[in-house]
């Protein structure tokens, strides 16, 4: 049975309880409106641990844009009816106020990780999700927890400030459910309409795309302005940036060699909804 849980104090008791009776515990974080990459978190979870708890918080702190914020898609009924059915013993589902009673005082930057990417055009994003993700981890005392490889930097982040502050937790990075279309699923998928859905397949494309001529040997500037080239000819989708990094460091690798893992990396827009994706390959 499912336990729907909306306080710190609460939380407390029963991890305290999972604990006595010596149940390994695997959190999957999420902000809800709920698809089913996010279910395929909670089924690898539920696989390697005893119990899973899913925690469901629009959390502020991580928003640089307050109509994001604003219009981000929230459907707890549904999430609670979907969570139901996968086994998943606790979701934690808190208010802004019981997060942050107490306004953080504390800031937190991941050097070069903040440059880059996602980094750099969300300012401030990462301070958000490492407190959250910190908050949660402190929380739930977990085993495990899930994160998806679609947020790719996001999980290199949550790596970073697990290690830094040893935070005895193991992570998990878990592949992209994509739709047939090749689009990533997204809880910001559900502001786009069926045929703005298909458009954003594009994004996927011009990943496989830049992949195909990675593999025959392009060099990396004409791989770039290639993507660059098919977006510029596509009506109603705005690139942001496509880099290609080192699938560790997510830092550009100056000459590519075989076996090099590398991370393609994007971020567009489709009707003023911003979307991102990437595709990981070795050479
Ligand atoms: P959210 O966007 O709800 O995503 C929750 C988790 O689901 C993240 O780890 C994300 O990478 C993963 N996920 C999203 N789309 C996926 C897909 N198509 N396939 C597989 N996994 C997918 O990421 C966040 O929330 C927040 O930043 C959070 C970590 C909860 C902190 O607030």
């Amino acid at each position: 049975m499912l336990k729907v849980i909306r306080r710190k104090s609460i939380l407390k008791e029963a991890v305290d309880e999972f604990r006595k009776s010596n149940l390994s515990i695997g959190l999957v974080p999420t902000m809800g409106a709920l698809h089913k990459g996010h279910i395929s978190l909670i089924e690898m979870s539920n696989m390697h641990y005893d119990v899973t708890i899913a925690t469901i918080f629009v959390n502020p702190t991580q928003f640089n844009n307050t109509e994001d914020l604003a219009k981000y898609p929230r459907n707890e009924e549904t999430d609670i009816a979907l969570l139901s059915k996968t086994g998943c013993r606790v979701v934690f589902i808190p208010s802004v106020d019981e997060i942050y009673a107490n306004p953080p005082l504390i800031t937190l930057n991941f050097g070069y990780l903040e440059h880059i990417m996602e980094g750099k055009h969300r300012s401030g994003h990462f301070n958000g999700v490492g407190l959250v993700v910190a908050k949660l981890l402190g929380i739930a005392r977990p085993d495990g927890a899930y994160f998806g490889q679609k947020d790719l930097q996001q999980f290199r982040i949550i790596s970073r400030l697990v290690s830094d502050l040893d935070i005895p937790v193991q992570l998990h990075l878990a592949p992209i459910v994509r739709e047939e279309n090749g689009l990533a699923m997204s809880s910001r998928n559900e502001r786009l309409t069926a045929e703005q859905r298909q458009l954003a397949g594009n994004l996927y494309k011009s990943l496989s795309l830049s992949s195909d001529l990675l593999f025959s040997g392009v060099p990396q500037q004409e791989v770039k302005l290639a993507v660059y080239d098919f977006f510029k000819a596509l009506d109603g989708v705005d690139l942001e940036y496509f880099e290609i990094v080192d699938f560790e460091t997510l830092e550009n690798i100056p000459s590519l060699n075989e076996g090099d893992q590398l991370a393609l990396c994007l971020a567009a827009y489709v009707a003023g909804v911003r979307l991102i994706d990437n595709l990981v390959i070795e050479l």
